[in-house]
């Protein structure tokens, strides 16, 4: 059912699987993206609704972009959001999309609990936090992706990386160790936003939990 919109709306999204998957959900709340983002190349979408516009960005921008009121909302994977540690943002709804676990991973029968162990991730703010919760010091080195090669070629014994179905693991001779979060992409509000749009942001808001209560999880 289309929602009603008082205020404009600036929605930040990222492309691929975010972006495919949280369309169903806004297109249940009556809002259509006007171009394919995978063919035009537009950063700014217009949407079915004249109010509502849609930003295209990197996964890892969303938040910040969110922050700073650049958009109003935005949607973005937990791992995202616990590397970004902002303040500037609510989180009201699990949209329970893009779903995948945080894990430590390594080679089988690696030493977790070893003294000076290293461990190579994306995540260095969620692994140091991990570790530390359990006393354990670690050297944390930050790669920005291939974090499975890491154990293969001595850079480090463990990885910290998100797990879906197993294959990239499996595939290089690794296996998960310790399940750290469960990770899904989450709907993130500007704190300004939800006040001085507070009836349009609560309305898609409750649009949205309706969609995502009637969708088979992903
Ligand atoms: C993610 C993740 C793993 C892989 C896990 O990488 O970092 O490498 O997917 O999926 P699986 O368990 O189903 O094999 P992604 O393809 O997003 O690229 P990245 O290496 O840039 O993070």
């Amino acid at each position: 059912m289309a929602i009603r919109i008082e205020a404009p709306l600036t929605i930040a999204l990222s492309k691929g699987r975010i972006f495919k998957d949280t369309l169903p959900l806004l297109g249940q709340a009556g809002i259509e993206p006007l171009d394919d983002p995978e063919t035009c190349r537009k950063l700014i979408l217009e949407t079915s609704h004249p109010a509502v516009k849609f930003v295209l960005i990197r996964a890892t921008d969303v938040p910040t972009y969110v922050e700073w009121g650049a958009a109003d909302l935005g949607v973005a994977g937990k791992d995202v959001l616990m590397e970004h540690g902002g303040t500037g943002l609510y989180e009201p709804l699990d949209l329970r999309i893009a779903r995948c676990r945080m894990m430590v991973a390594g080679r089988p029968g690696a030493d977790t609990k070893a003294r000076r162990l290293r461990i190579a991730t994306k995540y260095v703010n969620a692994a140091r936090a991990y570790f530390a919760a359990r006393g354990q010091q670690v050297e944390v080195i930050k790669l920005y992706g291939s974090m499975e090669l890491a154990p293969l070629v001595g850079l480090s014994e463990l990885i910290v990386d998100l797990v879906e179905s197993g294959n990239t693991l499996k595939a290089n001779g690794l296996v998960p160790i310790e399940h750290m979060h469960d990770i899904s992409s989450r709907l993130i509000v500007n704190k300004a936003a939800w006040k001085m749009k507070h009836a349009t942001v609560l309305a898609l808001v409750e649009a949205l939990r309706t969609a995502v209560a009637g969708s088979p999880a992903t």
